[in-house]
């Protein structure tokens, strides 16, 4: 086991710049996620990661060495692909086998190894099976098995849910959540699905273009976004222009559609121009009492969607419209459209964006 450290790393292939001036550390045995649009330089990273490309600058280190000279196979890194990569003309038993094998590791170590391996990813009596005789889940644990028993310091995932079904997916991300807890491996997991990052991840860089644009917990980029791509990219927000009024030492007091709203501290002055952003499930919808500790604001219905558990609605509040939800639950009212009524939110559930 170890951690990961990215050194101002660039990879460019002739004219593009697949990955722009890279700087991350990944703990021992952190969870980490590279989420971000496709071409965004995810599968780059990971390939530079593993030793199959060199970074054109910059430096990589595993477990404070660094590596970026070395080749692969120095490296003790395992890499699970997007599609599975298990061959079809050998059994379960074989595919897991073939890395011990190519490195000549002695039968009774790779028999013990092997039924380990099995034994991690839940595949035990699967020896003798051929790929054409498994789901597509079951053809990724085999993959994932293949690189454990390798016993490698860092895993590397690169979007290896992406063929399955919707269903099979959450299963087996909770499933590649709990196996990581068990084994307290370094894992970096790459993937374009926001949900999947926010549910697996300890931590997760935002990237786009090649650089990374935030990295956090899975709360601090979905609840504090600091850029207005990040905001779009995780989730729906609302990004609503505001003026700086004033600073306190731990409030920012703005004008939004002519209400005054207060904002949690930021490096901002007086008449400065922001973005004040506001998650539709942290809008508090009719409010009937002055709240000091809400930002208060009045708005009128102009549209309700019902979802099953949650109701959209969609406001209009002064010049600016307003997504808001709410849980369907027994106590919550029902706002009729045109009807006025009072919207709120919490300073602390919402964040600015100065860019
Ligand atoms: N060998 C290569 N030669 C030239 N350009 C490349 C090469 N590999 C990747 N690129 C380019 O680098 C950029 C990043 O590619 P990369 O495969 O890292 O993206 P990604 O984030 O993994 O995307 P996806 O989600 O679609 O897999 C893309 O513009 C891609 O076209
Ligand atoms: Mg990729």
């Amino acid at each position: 086991m170890a951690g990961v450290a990215l050194s101002d790393v660039t990879k460019r292939f002739g004219t593009v710049q697949a990955v722009s001036h890279v700087s991350l550390h990944v703990e021992e045995g952190e969870f980490f996620s590279l989420l971000g649009p496709s071409g965004c330089g995810k599968t780059t990273m990971l390939r530079m990661l593993a030793g199959f490309i060199s970074p054109t600058a910059g430096s990589i280190s595993i477990g404070g060495i660094n590596v970026t000279e070395l080749p692969p196979e120095k490296r003790d890194v395992g890499i699970v692909f997007q599609n599975y990569a298990i061959f079809p003309h050998m059994n379960v038993y074989d595919n897991i086998g073939f890395g011990l094998r190519m490195r000549k590791v002695a039968r009774p170590e790779l028999d013990r190894r092997v039924r380990a391996a099995l034994e991690q990813v839940g595949l035990r009596g699967y020896e003798k099976r051929y790929q054409r005789e498994m789901s597509g889940g079951e053809q990724q644990r085999v993959a994932l098995a293949r690189v454990l028993v390798t016993q490698p310091r860092i895993l590397l995932l690169d979007e290896p849910l992406s063929a399955l079904d919707k269903k099979l997916r959450e299963e087996m991300k909770y499933w590649i959540r709990d196996l990581h807890a068990q084994l307290g491996i370094t894992a970096i997991y790459v993937t374009h699905d926001q949900g999947e990052a926010l549910t697996m991840s300890d931590r997760i860089a935002v990237m786009r273009n090649g650089a990374v644009e935030q990295v956090g917990t899975p709360r601090e980029v979905y609840e504090q976004p600091q850029t207005h791509f990040v905001t779009d990219f995780i989730g729906e927000s609302n990004i609503l222009p505001a003026r700086v009024l004033e600073v306190d030492h731990e409030y920012v007091r703005l004008t939004l559609a002519g209400f005054s709203v207060m904002a949690q501290r930021r490096d901002v002055s007086a008449g400065q121009q922001v973005s004040l952003v506001v998650r539709p499930e942290h809008v508090v919808l009719g409010l009937d009492a002055e709240r000091r500790d809400l930002n208060q604001l009045t708005g009128r219905v102009t549209k309700e969607l019902y979802h099953g558990s949650l109701i959209r609605y969609e406001l209009q509040v002064g010049e600016q419209s307003l997504v808001a939800e709410s849980q369907n639950t027994l106590e919550q009212q029902v706002f009729p459209l045109g009807a006025e009524i009072s919207v709120g939110w919490y300073p602390s559930s919402c964040s600015l964006l100065l860019d």
